[in-house]
């Protein structure tokens, strides 16, 4: 399946895949996976301590090409084959027969997705709102809630903009002012920032937003604490959920959160445009729908809330399959996956001369998404030069603020592939781009 202009390129892949299996046959490992590649299978549950053969497999469930290593994670997931066969399965049902009898199931369907979320962010269903995306499910809440002038709305400087430009429109339209928390590089430490969010809330602060997992350098925020500590002050709090849902586990009734905002395309690994908002039941009574129209869910705030008019059940659904998959492979194996290849990142990237790591090393306070500066080096040309020469994608940073390249590797991604960019990144460094 792998183009035939790979074979010199995955060389490099090939020698590190027998160094870490300590077998000869990767070769055989890799066609084997290859054959597989599309063939939906019921992925095994991850052993305990997991090899990298283990990892192969769980990666012939995706169809990216053997010699592509895709780590950005943090923008956009691939879906897994048995994910794919759910979608074009159910899209293929509504096409063949859009009547509403042959859609009953769908709504059915709808509904299993939102119940396996629940259980997922280990809530209940009646807190569950299936958005599209985290952008849209910030944007309920930012428009949703009754502010006025004379109200604070507290902010993390690194926020997304659905979770910040979004609130300063809204403040010019509703009057209540916008006060920020900046971020500080390398991360401070849990105690700086939650020492800085405290000292900024106030009698008027209404809502505290802020970013679960950063996606820009993957700062790693005290969500609980934090939540905690706005309660007690009666500031309602806003968690930005887009890089944290399907890395690492989530349990919404330990961090308390009052909304949680995520999206299903991103580390779920689920179809594109279907994402989540939590409400939690204590304030449901406090939030607007933003949009009246037809087809809501069928239970607790949906039947108010989520009336968006006609859906993409089959993505709906899909999505439920997405998450069924993340579950039986194992969710906490996931993380430590992800983790795992992040932080060899981190330790290779230390070691090539003029790279600045933007990521702080600590596992307490950062997760599976790197960001660094290669020196000099033109990062859109070295992205380029990435993907073209060397098969691995990353994320350009382009920007003035903690310029470089991401990288956000998922549980798909293998070791291989984490010592081809390092090799890559150290040669360009070398010889320029
Ligand atoms: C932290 C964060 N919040 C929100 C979003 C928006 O996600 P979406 O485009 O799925 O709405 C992103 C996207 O990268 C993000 O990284």
């Amino acid at each position: 399946m792998a183009p035939s202009s790979t074979a010199a390129k995955s060389t490099f892949s090939r020698r590190q895949f027998a160094g870490r299996l300590g077998i000869a046959g990767v070769g055989t490992l890799l066609a084997r996976a290859s054959e597989s590649r599309a063939r939906p299978q019921a992925v095994e549950p991850a052993p305990p301590d997991a090899r990298e053969s283990y990892w192969l497999s769980v990666r012939g469930q995706f169809l990216m090409p053997a010699d592509l290593g895709v780590m950005n994670a943090a923008n956009l997931c691939p879906s897994p084959a048995p994910v794919v066969e759910a979608l074009v399965a159910a899209t293929r049902d509504m096409d063949r027969d859009p009547s509403f009898p042959n859609r009953v199931k769908m709504g059915e369907g709808k509904e299993a997705t939102r119940t396996l979320l629940a259980e997922f962010l280990h809530v209940t269903p009646e807190e569950i709102i299936l958005a599209r995306n985290t952008s849209e499910a910030s944007n309920l809440v930012s428009s949703g809630l009754d502010l006025k002038p004379g109200d604070e709305v507290l902010l993390f400087s690194d926020n997304h903009p659905s979770n910040l430009e979004a609130w300063k429109v809204k403040a010019r339209r509703f009057g209540y002012t916008v006060k920020i928390v900046d971020q500080v590089n390398p991360h401070p430490g849990a105690e700086y920032y939650l020492d800085a969010f405290t000292r900024q809330m106030t009698d008027r602060t209404k809502i505290l937003g802020f970013t679960h997992l950063t996606s820009t350098v993957g700062d790693l925020f005290p969500a609980r604490e934090l939540c905690r500590r706005a309660r007690e002050r009666g500031v309602l709090t806003l968690v930005d959920g887009a890089q944290s849902l399907g890395l690492m586990e989530v349990d919404l009734a330990d961090m308390q959160p009052d909304f949680y905002a995520s999206s299903g395309h991103k580390w779920p690994c689920g179809p594109k445009e279907v994402g989540v908002l939590y409400v939690s039941k204590s304030v449901q009574a406090r939030v607007w729908p933003s949009i009246v129209s037809a087809y809501p869910g069928a239970v607790g705030l949906s039947k108010t809330f989520e009336s968006f008019g006609q859906r993409d059940e089959p993505a709906i659904m899909a999505f439920g399959e997405a998450l069924r998959f993340q579950t039986r492979l194992g969710r906490a194996a996931i993380h430590a996956r992800a983790r795992d290849l992040g932080q060899a990142l981190v330790a290779g990237l230390g070691k090539i001369d003029g790279v600045k790591l933007w990521t702080h090393p600590d596992p307490a306070r950062s997760s599976a998404i790197v960001s660094f500066q290669p020196g000099s080096l033109d990062v859109a040309k070295l992205s380029a030069a990435l993907y073209e020469k060397d098969r691995i994608a990353g994320a350009p940073r382009t920007g003035a603020d903690r310029g470089g390249l991401r990288f956000s590797p998922h549980f798909y991604n293998l070791h291989s592939e984490v010592d081809r960019a390092l090799e890559a990144i150290q040669r360009y460094m070398k010889s320029g781009v």
